[in-house]
């Protein structure tokens, strides 16, 4: 990690519509649980001042490590967690937490994985192929993936996560080009197999990239299965913020809080509710809170950057 690294790890996005949209009260009990290097995490304390509380859990040690040292001066108001957040109930009830007035989800990567090549996050930097958010889990690294899935299941891989038009020609030029070690031998193998002259903004190998990296993290199953254990450890009047960074993740967050804002979810041609369904939250957000140009000029990342919220009934 790099003085630039300890520095500015990581800023926040949509800080400030976080803040109003989760509406912390004094005392509130919060859970952050992608507390990456605590940036959000200091802003909700602060506003929950003087004694509120906040459990903080990230996968990533490395980032906890940042976070513990960014949010000492909170001393015993926060609670630090090294854990998968769709373990979140278990985690909160294994520290007494059983209701929330808070929580905020903030998915995916942070910068510091970015940014560092040895992390095998980037394609822009030649680092080990590795993407572990958790490097002491179980999950495979993107060098096992690559090296180990059949073609087709590869392709697969690249489109359903990715939704590279290319999928199957890159997974051909992947299987041709194995063994891969590096980042940057992968992004040289996709970069081959796109014609020269291309009109698009975005690097060859992004696509496949991002699909790489939700594989290896697993990180839309995270994301279905953390939203319900999060509704249900609101306390009433409790809000939960998410924010996500791709329309994958942001389909799921999507559909998810719509159905947990609806009572009936029977057919419309059926007379009679025969469901029992029932609305456990409302939507704070009917359409996702969004950057405004002036926070994407000051960091880029936040430009794809979606906020929802849900208040519980
Ligand atoms: C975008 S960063 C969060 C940044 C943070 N809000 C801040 O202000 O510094 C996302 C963090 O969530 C963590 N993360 C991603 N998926 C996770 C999961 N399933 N369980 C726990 N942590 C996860 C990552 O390790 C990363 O540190």
């Amino acid at each position: 990690m790099t003085a630039e690294h300890a520095a500015q790890p990581h800023t926040p996005v949509l800080l400030a519509a976080v803040l109003e949209t989760l509406a912390i009260r004094p005392g509130a009990t919060i859970i952050d649980g992608t507390l990456g290097a605590g940036g959000h995490a200091a802003a909700l304390l602060e506003a929950a001042g003087p004694d509120g509380q906040l459990l903080g859990i990230d996968q990533d040690p490395r980032a906890l490590a940042l976070a513990a040292e960014r949010l000492a001066p909170f001393g015993e108001r926060v609670t630090l967690v090294h854990g998968r957040f769709d373990r979140m109930a278990a985690l909160a009830a294994a520290r007494g937490i059983a209701a929330a007035d808070a929580i905020l989800l903030d998915i995916g990567v942070s910068s510091m994985h970015l940014d560092d090549p040895e992390r095998g996050f980037s394609f822009l930097q030649d680092g080990p192929l590795d993407m572990r958010m958790n490097p002491q889990g179980d999950a495979p690294t993107a060098a096992e993936v690559v090296n180990t899935y059949p073609e087709e299941e590869l392709a697969d891989l690249i489109w359903r996560y990715g939704e590279d038009r290319l999928s199957r020609r890159i997974a051909r030029a992947i299987v041709a080009a194995r063994p891969l070690s590096r980042t940057g031998a992968l992004a040289a193998a996709i970069e081959g197999v796109y014609p020269r002259r291309r009109t698009e903004k975005i690097h060859p190998a992004t696509r496949t990239f991002q699909a790489l990296r939700i594989a290896v993290n697993d990180e839309l199953g995270a994301l279905e299965r953390v939203l319900p254990q999060a509704v249900g450890l609101l306390a009433p009047g409790g809000r939960l913020g998410v924010i996500t960074f791709h329309s994958l993740e942001d389909r799921i967050v999507k559909q998810a809080f719509r159905l947990l804002s609806t009572d009936c979810i029977c057919p419309p041609e059926q007379p009679v509710c025969t469901c029992s369904h029932r609305a456990v939250v409302r939507l704070v957000t009917r359409k996702p809170l969004t950057s405004d140009p002036a926070e994407i000029a000051r960091n880029p990342r936040s430009r794809s950057a979606k906020l929802r919220v849900v208040e519980k009934l």
